[in-house]
């Protein structure tokens, strides 16, 4: 089909030194110039940090908790995707966003260093998701594996390397989590680590909505807090990225929701290349204090 034809494993082109899919890069004009308005908010992540989690329990508290308003749309439609440009006759972000009225909920992989200007003019709210750097880059390999639009993985030894040296769709994990970590406070972003979401989702989600200024009752953040966990999102088709046609996301290689755990990076890493990784990690994050956890 013309569908099939027009999708493929896209190469990886460079905006600013940071590598992006090449329709992206190609769209960069257009993206770097959106202007969002100051009600919306951006929820920024490395791939894989848990944007999509994030995201459902941001659409469950604008929603009071209401499970069917939240099944209104896919999670790619509620949440347009800033950046994402796609052959026709799928809607690139910035055409999704043009349809919407604020306050609207944006989803960005940039590193800060490309976020639009406007975002920062307009002093949004953004609520950004760390996740540990190894638990995250397997999550990265499996999803590079089923998602045919993203350059081939490789073998997974060389894949660490490609992570180590910032290659991947999106660049640098490290410039990544140390860009918005620096910018914090100054830009009153919300920065939050999957791992303390694992240990108490409910402190987590709370933290959420205070920033968002928002109020629901105990009964509903418990309720939000089930409706976010790993099963019950495993199993909402409107959250679990199975809208996503079969040969953009081949679900038989692996499932978007995969495990969901904080740790399975120990069933990948061999001794030796924990030792590689580490070391190196302590180089590249020498200059600052990010208190990440690779198990809880
Ligand atoms: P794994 O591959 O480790 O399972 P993103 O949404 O940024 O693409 O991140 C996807 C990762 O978040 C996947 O990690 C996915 O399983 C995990 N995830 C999604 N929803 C989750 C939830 N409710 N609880 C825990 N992990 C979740």
């Amino acid at each position: 089909t013309k569908a099939r034809d027009s999708l493929h494993r896209f190469p990886l082109k460079k905006v600013r030194g940071v590598p992006l899919l090449e329709p992206v890069a190609q769209n960069w004009e257009s993206i770097s110039s959106f202007c969002p308005d100051p009600s919306d908010l951006l929820i920024a992540t490395y791939p894989k940090a848990g944007t999509t989690w994030t995201q459902e329990i941001v659409d469950l508290l604008l929603h009071n908790g209401d499970a069917e308003a939240c099944r209104r749309a896919p999670t790619i439609v509620r949440n347009p995707f800033l950046e994402i440009t796609a052959p026709p006759p799928i809607p690139s972000g910035l055409e999704l966003l043009s349809r919407m009225k604020p306050p609207r909920v944006i989803k960005t992989h940039l590193p800060i260093q490309l976020v639009p200007e406007g975002f920062w003019k307009n002093k949004c709210k953004v609520i950004y998701m760390a996740r540990n750097a190894k638990d995250n880059l397997v999550s990265y390999y499996h999803f590079d594996r089923m998602n045919l639009s993203h350059p081939e993985p490789g073998p997974w030894d060389g894949y660490i390397h490609k992570f180590m040296n910032g290659e991947l769709a999106w660049g640098s994990w490290y410039d990544h989590v140390k860009g918005y970590w620096a910018e914090k406070e100054k830009s009153n972003i919300l920065y939050l680590f999957f791992e303390d979401m694992k240990e108490n989702p409910r402190r987590e989600v709370e933290r959420i909505m205070q920033y968002l200024d928002l109020s629901v009752s105990d009964d509903i953040l418990e309720r939000i807090v089930d409706l976010t966990s790993f099963e019950v999102m495993k199993n909402n088709p409107m959250a679990n990225y199975t809208f996503i046609p079969k040969i953009v996301f081949d679900p038989s290689i692996s499932p978007f929701m995969r495990k969901g755990e904080v740790g399975d990076w120990v069933h990948h890493f061999t001794p030796e290349q924990t030792k590689l990784f580490d070391e190196d990690y302590a180089r590249q994050m020498r200059s600052t204090n990010i208190p990440f956890r690779t198990n809880i």
